[in-house]
């Protein structure tokens, strides 16, 4: 757990959908500055957790609260960049940008002044007026990310952010974000299907594990910040990212192994 008090805390959380159970028992505490990952096999429930942090889908047991308050709806202050972009394609990528603030009924001199700056920030700066369908992949995933920084949340979830962007741009993004990260202090919870990128985010990472799924293991990364590229090469980096990769391909075994014995 990070140095300051706890942002988010989920106990007990399980969620059925009708007769699927998809995950059960969940217990995790993220600091008010703090970068939990989340790595787990695909139809574990990573994306559906996020949107029980987020209010859009309600546990079946258990409680979230964000700052000591249930989660019931969607939360103030919790900005979501989805797995596949999420952009409107019929609005321009300032008008995406500006998406969030304006439902949140922003006054306009305030939008008029974060948009440019968020679109800056993530260096779209001469794209405003161009439209989803004109940019490459990591640029609408910038636009995604400009959306949610732009209503300045306190809690950033971010459910693969990267996941269909070029291994280049993504790791320029990575650390696009890491900089973006340290000049604010947010929440962030970090789902992805790569381990190094787990790793290199979190200050924990999160195995979900077994049908139904539930936290197998909590690693504390244990790695410097601000985080640089030398982490990539670190002797504990890679410790740490052959620990998690073990503990997934157990994983994979045993479902292999399930698979047999149904054969
Ligand atoms: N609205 C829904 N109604 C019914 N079943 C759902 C719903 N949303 C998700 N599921 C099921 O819940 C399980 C978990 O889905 P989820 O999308 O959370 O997995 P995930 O870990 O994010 O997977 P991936 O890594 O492939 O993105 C899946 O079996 C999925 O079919
Ligand atoms: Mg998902």
């Amino acid at each position: 757990m990070s140095t300051e008090g706890v942002r988010i805390r989920i106990a007990g959380v399980g969620k059925e959908f009708g007769a699927l159970r998809v995950f059960q028992n969940i217990d995790l505490e993220i600091g008010e500055r703090e970068i939990v990952s989340i790595v787990g096999p695909s139809g574990c429930g990573k994306t559906t957790l996020l949107r029980c942090i987020d209010g859009l889908v309600k546990p079946t047991e258990g409680e979230i609260r964000i700052d000591g308050t249930a989660v019931t709806g969607p939360p103030r202050g919790v900005a979501v960049v989805f797995q596949h972009f999420g952009l409107f394609p019929w609005k321009t990528v300032y008008e995406n940008v500006a998406y969030g603030l304006r439902l949140a009924k922003a006054p306009k001199e305030h939008i008029r002044e974060s948009v440019p700056r968020h679109i800056e920030l993530v260096g779209l700066k001469g794209f405003e007026k161009a439209y989803p369908y004109q940019l490459s992949g990591g640029m609408q995933q910038r636009t995604g990310l400009a959306r949610a920084l732009a209503t300045d949340p306190h809690v950033l979830l971010m459910d693969e952010p990267f996941a269909s962007i070029d291994a280049q741009t993504r790791e320029i993004l990575q650390f696009e974000l890491l900089r973006i990260w340290e000049s604010r202090p947010m929440s962030m919870v970090f789902v992805t299907h790569s381990i190094e990128e787990a790793v290199l985010m979190g200050d924990r990472v999160v195995v979900l594990r077994g049908r139904p799924s539930s936290v197998h293991e909590v690693i504390e990364t244990g790695l410097p910040r601000p985080r640089t590229r030398d982490v990539l090469s670190s002797p504990r980096f890679n410790e740490v990212r052959d620990h998690v990769w073990s503990r997934l391909m157990h994983e994979a075994e045993q479902a292999e192994r399930e698979l047999q014995e149904v054969r």
